[in-house]
């Protein structure tokens, strides 16, 4: 099969890349590099192109006759979205429409999309399932729930067949170290403590002491870079045998304070953590924890590189190796 994944060179798609050619998969990376990294890729055909710009998608699509689509590429950062709404309304739906459209004129009606667990907003039951509620609290939430509207309608519609994956908190890295986790800014937990501990941070901030949560500070689900890159794999041959939309959770139903988390850092670096706290940032639900049932039950997918201390030691072998 012939795969088109837009946003590749970038954390989780660099990971997916891998996992597909190690599968049998032909693959070509389409990616404008805006925080996509060339290293991160193994030998693959790579289109350097914009999805904001119709014309380049349509270059790569005369090029190749493609079975499916895989789409990673968006702005990622909430905290920016808040500041920017209309940077992200803009690019994350007009780059979801313009690859949508070029698709389905090209006659490609397999699409696998980057969703997050940002479209439920404050979780009214834990861990949250597939059929919870989706009021998405941030600009950057609210773009994904809205692309996911437009995959309903545009299956209803074209008959178009997606698989929607929900991401928890994607970390780790490649435990061959080819590939981790490097955004601009940096705003996720593991990595930021490990930049702190190899003096690329001044400080390391804890934003929120008072959670409903038994020591205080928030709770997330951490699931590995390589589980997540695993299920898009099952998610396509899903598509190909069975071909239905759905929306599904990828993390592993267990969650870490950022207290533990710092905890077990300390044991596995070695290193004291100093942390400046801080009160808490805009829009941060004390718990996030997934089912995994779903996923489980119509991927097969089984989780072989999640537990804590996998994540952590993988991400900093990582790090101290940049
Ligand atoms: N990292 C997480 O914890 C997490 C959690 C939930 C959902 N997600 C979603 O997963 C996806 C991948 O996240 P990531 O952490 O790998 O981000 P990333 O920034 O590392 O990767 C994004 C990739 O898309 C490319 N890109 C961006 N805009 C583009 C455009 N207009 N045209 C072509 N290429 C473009 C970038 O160069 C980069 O290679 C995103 O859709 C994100 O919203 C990530």
């Amino acid at each position: 099969m012939k795969i088109l994944i837009a946003g590749g060179a970038g954390y989780i798609g660099s990971h997916t890349v891998q996992e597909l050619i190690l599968d049998g998969y032909d693959v070509t990376v389409f990616d404008n590099f805006s925080t996509g990294k060339r290293d991160f890729l193994p030998s693959v055909r790579i289109f350097e192109g914009d999805l904001m710009d119709k014309k380049s998608i349509e270059e790569a699509f005369d090029k190749t006759d493609f079975d499916a689509v895989l789409h990673f590429a968006s702005l990622i950062e909430v905290g920016e979205s808040y500041a920017n709404p209309s940077k992200y309304y803009t690019h994350n739906l007009f780059s979801s429409l313009n690859l949508l459209d070029v698709m389905l004129k090209k006659g490609v009606n397999k699409f696998i999309f980057s969703s997050s667990a940002a479209v439920y907003g404050n979780p009214e039951t834990s861990p949250i399932s597939e059929d919870h509620p989706l009021r998405p609290i941030n600009p950057y939430g609210q773009t994904k729930y809205f692309v996911e509207k437009i995959l309903e309608d545009y299956d209803r519609a074209h008959d178009l067949k997606f698989i929607s994956l929900r991401y928890f908190n994607a970390s780790g890295a490649d435990p061959e170290g080819q590939r981790g986790e490097v955004h601009n800014p940096e705003t996720h937990l593991i990595p930021n403590i490990l930049l702190f501990l190899l003096d690329k941070r001044d400080s390391f901030f804890l934003y929120g002491t008072d959670f409903p949560t038994p020591d205080g500070s928030a709770v997330r689900d951490y699931i590995h870079v390589k589980d997540l890159a695993k299920a898009h794999v099952l998610a396509l041959k899903r598509l190909s045998l069975k071909p239905e939309s759905e929306f599904i959770n990828l993390g592993t139903n267990k969650g870490y304070s950022v207290l533990e988390i710092i905890d077990k850092v300390e044991q596995i670096t070695g290193k004291p953590v100093r942390y400046t706290t801080s009160p808490r940032r805009l829009g941060d639900p004390p718990v996030l924890l997934a089912s995994k049932d779903k996923a489980e039950r119509l991927l097969g997918w089984t989780l072989e590189y999640s537990d804590i201390e996998t994540i952590i030691q993988t991400a900093w072998n990582w790090h101290s190796k940049l």
